[in-house]
Parts: C-alpha cells; structure tokens; sequence
C-alpha cells in the first residue's frame, strides 16, 4: 500500500496502524478537525518512515467539502491505493434519548458522513479499478441493544451500506474491509471502567493491518468478538428484550 489517505486520522487506533503502513515507506493524507494533532501524527509517522505525509484541517460533518477535500488529497499523492477510515464519535445513550439533536448529530458523524465519503471514494477507485476501502464500524452495529443503540445503529448502518458496496466494487478488483473492533481502549472509551475484555489500539491496529493485506471482507478485532456477537444475535428478540444490555 504506498499511497494511503487516513479520515480521521488523529484516532489512536488509528495512529497505530498507520505506524505499520509507514513502517513500509508509505506516503500519507492526513484527515482530521485540529491541525495541532494531526501536525504531532505526520511528524511522528515521518520519523517511522513514511516518505511522505500531507494534512487537511476539516470536519467531515461537513458533506459539502467532501469532493473538494478528496480532489485535494489526489493533486497532494496522484491516487490511493487504500483509504482508513476511522473518524467517529461514541454519543451518550441517555443524553440522545433526551436530545434528539444529540442522536442526529452522531448519525451525522458515524453514518451520514462515511456515507458521503464512500460514495466519493468508491467512484474514484472504481475509474481507477484497484484501491481498499477499510472502514472502521463496530461491533455494536450487530445488534441493538438499550446501552447504545443509537451508536449501534449508526455502525449497524454503515456496516449494511459497506456490505452493498463490497458487492458493487467486487467486479472493479476493489477490496471493501468491514473492520468491526469490540471495546478497545482510546481516548473514545476513557470514560468506561475497563474490564478484560479491553484490547489495546496496537493489537486492533495489528488485526486492521492483517485484514487489509489478506483481502479480507469482513474481520472482527479482537477476533474473538465474532463469537462474542454470533451469542449477542443467536438469542431470540422474546428473550433478549427482556436483558439489561
Ligand atoms: N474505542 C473503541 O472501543 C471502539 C470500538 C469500536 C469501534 N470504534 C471506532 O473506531 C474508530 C476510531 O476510534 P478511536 O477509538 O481510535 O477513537 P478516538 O481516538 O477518539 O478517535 C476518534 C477520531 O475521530 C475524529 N473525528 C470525530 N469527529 C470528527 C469529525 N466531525 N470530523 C473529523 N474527524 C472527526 C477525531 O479527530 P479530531 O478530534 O482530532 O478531529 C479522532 O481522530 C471510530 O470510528 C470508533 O467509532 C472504537
């Protein structure tokens, strides 16, 4: 992967598989809203062996910059061969049941945005007939459940959306990788009490990095969260609406 443009690129779990890509030479586009951090991350990957690195100030929640922003991120490294997509917000599930501005904001930021993005993208890489499309989703799209359905829902969205996309751009030799991390342990999550369950932004950056070499579709991260998820979606709707989930 030598060209790489990273939405969202100040996430830890991000960072961290950035740091394998720039391990290899790679060039990058840095996307993300404060340009302080995203200086400190081009600066860091630079010394980890990135040939080349590039920043853009933006909020992605703004749908009407999003085709300038990527003719700016193709004129900065010609074409990508792969875009991470990683920017997202985890919302409060007791205030958006109180603030419906709240709940529309994060299906702004987690679904409505990608949403837009990958339909920029996907039409830049089917012209270009090669590129990965790896989107960071969640875990907590497969199934709705009290503590964070609105969050759910956004994920669960944008895992539906990337699914029809893979189907798409299969016959354009383009891979679209569903990342679907379980609780990992970010900036996103400091306010959680941790438990074992936890995994590191390096050992999640490590399975990204894995999927996206292999061609995977679909890959849960840690891996055993899949088994975790085939229990949460095998209990029938009568019985899990009564759990305290
Ligand atoms: N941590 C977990 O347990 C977990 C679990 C499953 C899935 N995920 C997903 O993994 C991805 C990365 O999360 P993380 O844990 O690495 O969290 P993080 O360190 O808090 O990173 C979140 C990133 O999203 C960016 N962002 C948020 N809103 C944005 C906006 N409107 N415009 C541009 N950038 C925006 C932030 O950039 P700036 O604030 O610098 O602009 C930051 O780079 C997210 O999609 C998250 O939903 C996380």
């Amino acid at each position: 992967m030598k060209n790489i443009l990273i939405l969202g690129a100040t996430s830890a779990i991000a960072q961290e598989t950035a740091k394998l890509f720039a391990a290899e030479g790679a060039n990058f586009f840095l996307v993300a809203r404060h340009p302080d951090r995203l200086a400190a991350v081009a600066q860091d990957l630079k010394v980890r062996g990135a040939a080349k690195v590039e920043t853009q100030a933006i909020d992605l929640n703004r749908l009407e910059q999003h085709a300038t922003l990527l003719q700016s991120a193709t004129k900065a490294l010609g074409s990508f061969d792969l875009v991470l997509m990683a920017h997202g917000t985890l919302p409060d599930q007791h205030a958006c049941e109180q603030d419906v501005a709240k709940t529309m904001e994060a299906i702004q930021t987690n679904t409505l945005g990608p949403i837009s993005l990958l339909t920029h993208i996907a039409n830049l890489f089917e012209s270009q007939q090669h590129g990965c499309l790896a989107v960071i989703s969640s875990v907590a799209g497969d199934r709705g459940r009290q503590s964070n359905y609105v969050y759910g829902m956004a994920k669960g969205g944008l895992s539906i959306f990337l699914q029809g996309l893979r189907n798409r751009l299969h016959r354009s030799g383009i891979q679209v990788l569903t990342i679907k991390p379980g609780f990992v342990d970010t900036p996103m999550t400091q306010h959680l009490p941790k438990n074992a369950l936890f995994a590191s932004p390096q050992q999640v950056a490590q399975g990204i990095y894995r999927a996206i070499v292999k061609g995977k579709d679909i890959v849960y991260v840690p891996s055993y969260w899949r088994w975790i998820t085939w229990v949460v979606k095998s209990i029938p709707e009568g019985i899990f609406k009564r759990l305290s989930l």
